[in-house]
């Protein structure tokens, strides 16, 4: 690239010991600037590294009285030699600390005021100060890095699909609601008085149709539109890797994505993915961890106790069971932490805040346990209890009666929770495993009616088929999550390919043949058109490079994220628009003055 008449001959990344003697010409940012009794040393960094120039006013007057003006963040080209650094100054911490670059020219491309926070890695602006000024956060090398790892996956991703049949294919932006569990971001059509598109939750329903249209395999790197609460995992539109195959199986799908992420690890990570990713049934995955996305890395399972306490004295626990509730049981061992009775109090209000009755607890101590519910407990009962639970002593036991699903969530929680809070969750680990089998429908107590658990699309197990009027609740799904460290980062599903099943389905969730006609007339249309069998995925591509390059937060694999109030804090938006704007859109504020 020619700048002025110069141009850029290595990036500040680049030059090694092998360079020293050749000319070279660097372009870059003044990263820091130090007097060293006249002479002046820059630190010049671009998108590859930092490259320390030199610029002596012997040897370069103008350049240095250049050099003299220059402040943090101006723009420079450099030209000089490369010459090895004095013997004792390099700086092996660099990848160019052997050598300096004696400059013999200096120009300033750009100049700039005084940036809110230093551009370095080590950062203690807030995340809205970063976010307000995010392409000087971007400038940060943690944050290149990033967004490089990023591209990198994309193009695994690419390449390895593209080697297995598949097409990538792009679907519309301004299209028609998909339910995916979220709201609508919609937006209003001029040409269309009174009617609005929706922005895809998902490509799920376009996808399907490629498969109609026989296109055998698809897939698209595709932003998503989902208007939900946010969190640290979620943000209003994101990015799913998103595939579709025909005349296809759970296993065919498992494997192409174990390949994919095979060629992730290899490429990107550099590292061997151990293979076969494993499986487990939702029902073990609830009733083991207390989530359908269980952490593998450490312990503290989910103790079923209920055998145990089938003849308690505790009116409690015997109280659950008699209502056919659960007892389970969560096991820390000695050692993490000192529990104060003040704090076990305020585990137990917390519990209640997920719908638990209360949160008892044991401590073992001598030949059995004590703690305020003990005295319930007979020294059988606490000699069975040592056993159950090979605790040793000074372990607390947290338990939990109540219905089966209440138990599971709040002890998964306390067990996320605990693992966290007292460092038991091993750094630099990927656990995968895929959760099968789960239930096609959950009851809403909100809505008082079934949902789909996954989306209303997917196929229900074929033999369970039969019970989907009759028992809703026991009826299986041919669906599949893929979970890493304890995240959800895919989730898919065989289809529905027939018209006649997939009206079954929305008859299942309260939808009519009215309403089903109106939300998705035109796929039941294409299914009856010879649609072939067929299933897929999708991944939230955000969600992926977090885990992978061992970052909290979504919004920092996202060059231009939103808050968790939906802000984007650069540009302002939303923000609010014109009246002509609206009146073209044919909107009207609620409680405008033309209401
Ligand atoms: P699902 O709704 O499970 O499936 O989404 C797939 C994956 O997308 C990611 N994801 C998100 N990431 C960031 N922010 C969000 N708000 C967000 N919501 C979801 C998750 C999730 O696992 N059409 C189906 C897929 C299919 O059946 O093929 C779908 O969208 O990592």
């Amino acid at each position: 690239m020619n700048v002025g008449d110069l141009q850029r001959t290595h990036s500040c990344g680049e030059l090694r010991a092998a360079h020293v003697g050749r000319v070279a010409t660097l372009m870059g940012w003044a990263h820091s600037i130090r007097d060293h009794g006249g002479i002046l040393f820059i630190d010049l960094r671009d998108h590859a590294g930092l490259t320390q120039l030199v610029i002596d006013p012997e040897r370069a007057p103008e350049a240095h009285a250049t050099a003299r003006q220059v402040r943090s963040e101006f723009v420079l080209a450099a030209v000089g030699e490369v010459a090895p650094r004095p013997q004792g100054t390099e700086n092996p911490g660099l990848p160019t600390g052997q050598v300096e670059l004696h400059v013999k020219r200096l120009d300033v491309l750009n100049e700039a005021v005084p940036p809110p926070f230093p551009i370095e890695d080590d950062l203690d602006a807030g995340e809205n100060t970063r976010l307000q000024y995010r392409y000087l956060d971007l400038r940060r090398p943690r944050m290149q890095k990033v967004l490089r790892a990023r591209h990198e996956i994309c193009q695994v991703m690419r390449s390895y699909l593209s080697s297995q049949g598949f097409l990538e294919i792009e679907t519309p932006m301004l299209s028609k609601s998909t339910p995916e569990g979220a709201r609508d971001f919609l937006v209003p059509s001029r040409l269309n008085p009174g009617r609005f598109y929706a922005l895809p939750q998902s490509p799920q329903l376009y996808k399907q149709l490629l498969m109609v249209a026989g296109m055998n395999r698809y897939f698209q790197i595709v932003r998503c539109f989902r208007d939900e609460d946010l969190r640290a995992d979620r943000q209003p539109e994101f990015t799913q890797l998103d595939i579709e195959l025909s005349f296809t199986t759970p296993d065919e799908i498992c494997d192409l994505i174990e390949g994919l992420f095979a060629r992730i690890f290899e490429e990107v990570l550099h590292t061997d993915l151990p293979r076969p990713i494993p499986r487990m049934a939702y029902a073990e995955a609830m009733s083991r961890f207390g989530t359908d996305a269980p952490d593998f890395r450490y312990g503290l399972e989910i103790l079923v106790l209920d055998d145990l306490f089938r003849s308690t004295a505790f009116k409690i626990f015997a109280g659950a069971l008699a209502k056919g509730g659960t007892i389970r049981g969560l096991l820390l061992p000695p050692g993490g932490k000192e529990w104060s009775r003040s704090e076990l109090d305020r585990r137990a209000e917390w519990a209640k805040t997920f719908g638990a009755s209360g949160l008892a607890w044991l401590r073992r101590e001598g030949e059995g346990w004590s703690g305020p519910i003990a005295k319930f407990m007979s020294s059988q009962e606490g000699g069975e209890l040592v056993r159950r639970t090979n605790a040793a002593p000074g372990s607390l036991l947290f338990l939990v009666a109540d219905s089966r699903d209440v138990a599971a969530g709040v002890l998964g929680r306390l067990r996320r929770d605990l693992a966290r809070e007292l460092n038991l969750v091993p750094q630099g680990r990927f656990d995968f495993v895929w959760v099968t089998d789960f239930p096609m429908f959950e009851f809403s107590q909100e809505e008082k009616r079934w949902v789909a658990m996954h989306h209303p699309f997917t196929a229900p197990r074929w033999e369970d088929l039969d019970r989907m009027q009759s028992d809703p609740g026991s009826v299986r799904a041919q669906a599949y999550d893929l979970v890493l460290n304890g995240t959800e980062i895919g989730g898919g599903s065989i289809r529905n390919h027939r018209a006649a099943i997939q009206r079954r389905v929305f008859e299942a969730l309260g939808i009519g043949p009215e309403e089903a006609e109106r939300k998705f007339g035109f796929l039941l249309q294409a299914l009856q058109f010879g649609a072939p069998p067929h299933g897929g995925i999708a991944f939230g591509l955000d969600r992926l490079v977090m885990l992978l390059t061992g970052l909290e937060s979504i919004r920092d694999t996202i060059p231009f994220p939103k808050t968790q109030k939906g802000i984007c804090l650069m540009t302002d938006a939303p923000s609010s628009v014109d009246e002509r704007q609206l009146r073209e859109a044919h909107v009207r504020l609620v409680g405008s003055d033309s209401d």
